[in-house]
C-alpha cells in the first residue's frame, strides 16, 4: 500500500489499523499538509510508526502547500500539533530523501497492482500524476477519503475539509482517473459515508478491554483540556488523548460526544472493499464558484456525456467496520505492549 496522509488524529488511527492488519504491507506513507503543516503531519505519522511498533516504512514529506492557494491548516479540530490532546516523542527515524511526489510515481511503477489510500488532501498524488500519468493504470485500487455528494459539507456548507484545502489538485486527479478502467476507478468514501462512522466512548472502552488494559476510561464532556488517561498500554493512553479531543471538538459543534472516524474507516475499505456498496458516477470539482468552490459534484446519471470516473460508496454497516477496528487495533495493542504478570 501506498498511503498518503495529513496526520491527524483519524489518519493516526488509520495508521494503527493498517499496522494491525497483517495483509497491509505499507510501501511508503506521503505526509501532506492539511490538518497541520507538512513537517509537522510528517513528525506525526513518524511518531506512529515509533508508537505502532513498525518496522523501517518510508515517509516522505510532500509539498508545503496546495497547488494554487495559500495552506490552510485546522489545528481548533486536531489539536495544536495534530494528535489531538496527545504528545508522542519526536522520533528518531529520518524522512525519505525523496519527495513525496516522486515517492509515489516510483513506488506505483516498482509495485504495479499496489493500492493507493489517501485521507488528506490531495496535492501529492496531483504532483505525482504529472510525474507519473500511467499511475491510475499502475495501481491496483485507490481509496480516497474526500468530498461530500448528497450531505452536507463539514468545511463550508458544501464541500468537505480534504478537497477544501486543495480543490485544483482534487480535480487533476478525478480528472486523471477518467481514463481508468472501471476497475480501477477510484473509490470514495466521502463525508456521505464517513459520518456514519461515528467513534463514541464505549469503542474506547472496549479498545481498552481487547488491549488489556487499565484502567478502562470512559472520556466525558467537560473532563477539561488538562486530563490525560492513565491507561497502562501506551496505544490505549495515546488513542484516549487523542480521541477525547475529536470528541470534545464534535461536541462543541452540538454534533454529540462522538468523533466521526473518516480515515480509519477508508483504510478498511482500502483492504476490504466488500465493507461498503458504491456507485459509478462522474465526479468533478468546483473551482469557479464564490460560495460553492471545492464541492464535489457527482453526475449519476450520465448527464455531462462523461464517463464514470469514480465509485461512490453509499452504504456500509458501521458495527462491522468498529468490530474490526477493535478486534485489531485491541490485539495488535496487548501484542505489542503485553501487561506485566499480576
Ligand atoms: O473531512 C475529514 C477529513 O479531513 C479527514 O481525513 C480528516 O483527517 C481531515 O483530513
Ligand atoms: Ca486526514
Amino acid at each position: 500500500m501506498i498511503l498518503d496522509v495529513d496526520t491527524g488524529i483519524d489518519d493516526s488511527l488509520a495508521l494503527l489499523y493498517l499496522l494491525a492488519s497483517p495483509e497491509a504491507q505499507i510501501l511508503g506513507i506521503a505526509a501532506t499538509a492539511g490538518n497541520v503543516g507538512t513537517a509537522q503531519v510528517a513528525a506525526n505519522t513518524l511518531a506512529m510508526l515509533d508508537l505502532g511498533g513498525a518496522g523501517e516504512i518510508e515517509v516522505a514529506a510532500g509539498a508545503d502547500g496546495p497547488l494554487a492557494i495559500p495552506l490552510r491548516t485546522t489545528e481548533d479540530t486536531h489539536g495544536p500539533q495534530g494528535l489531538g490532546y496527545a504528545e508522542l516523542p519526536v522520533s528518531a527515524r529520518a524522512l525519505s530523501g525523496r519527495s513525496a511526489a516522486r515517492m509515489w510515481a516510483e513506488l506505483a511503477r516498482a509495485h504495479p497492482g499496489a493500492i493507493g489510500l489517501c485521507t488528506g488532501p490531495l496535492t501529492n498524488l496531483a504532483l505525482a500524476l504529472r510525474l507519473e500519468p500511467e499511475l491510475p493504470r499502475l495501481l491496483g485500487r485507490l481509496v480516497i477519503m474526500g468530498g461530500a455528494f448528497q450531505h452536507p459539507g463539514n468545511t463550508t456548507p458544501t464541500n468537505e475539509w480534504n478537497i477544501h484545502v486543495d480543490p485544483e489538485a482534487a480535480k487533476e486527479v478525478f480528472d486523471a482517473f477518467s481514463a481508468a478502467p472501471p476497475q480501477r476507478r477510484p473509490l470514495v468514501c466521502a463525508l456521505d459515508i464517513t459520518e456514519t462512522i461515528e467513534m463514541r466512548p464505549a469503542h474506547l472502552a472496549r479498545l481498552a478491554e481487547a488491549a488489556g488494559s487499565a484502567p478502562v476510561e470512559l472520556p466525558a464532556a467537560g473532563q477539561g483540556a488538562a486530563w490525560r488517561s492513565a491507561a497502562s498500554n501506551p496505544v490505549l493512553r495515546y488513542l484516549v488523548d487523542a480521541v477525547r479531543f475529536y470528541f470534545d471538538f464534535h461536541h462543541g459543534y452540538d454534533l454529540g460526544y462522538l468523533a466521526h472516524m473518516h480515515d480509519p474507516f477508508a483504510a478498511a475499505v482500502a483492504l476490504d472493499p466488500a465493507l461498503v456498496t458504491t456507485r459509478p458516477a462522474t465526479v468533478d470539482v468546483e473551482l469557479a464558484g464564490t460560495i460553492t468552490r471545492a464541492t464535489t459534484v457527482a453526475d449519476w446519471a450520465g448527464m455531462w456525456g462523461r464517463q464514470p470516473n469514480a465509485d461512490i460508496a453509499v452504504g456500509t454497516d458501521p458495527a462491522v467496520f468498529f468490530d474490526r477496528l477493535i478486534t485489531r487495533v485491541g490485539a495488535y495493542a496487548r501484542r505489542l505492549y503485553p501487561e506485566p504478570p499480576a
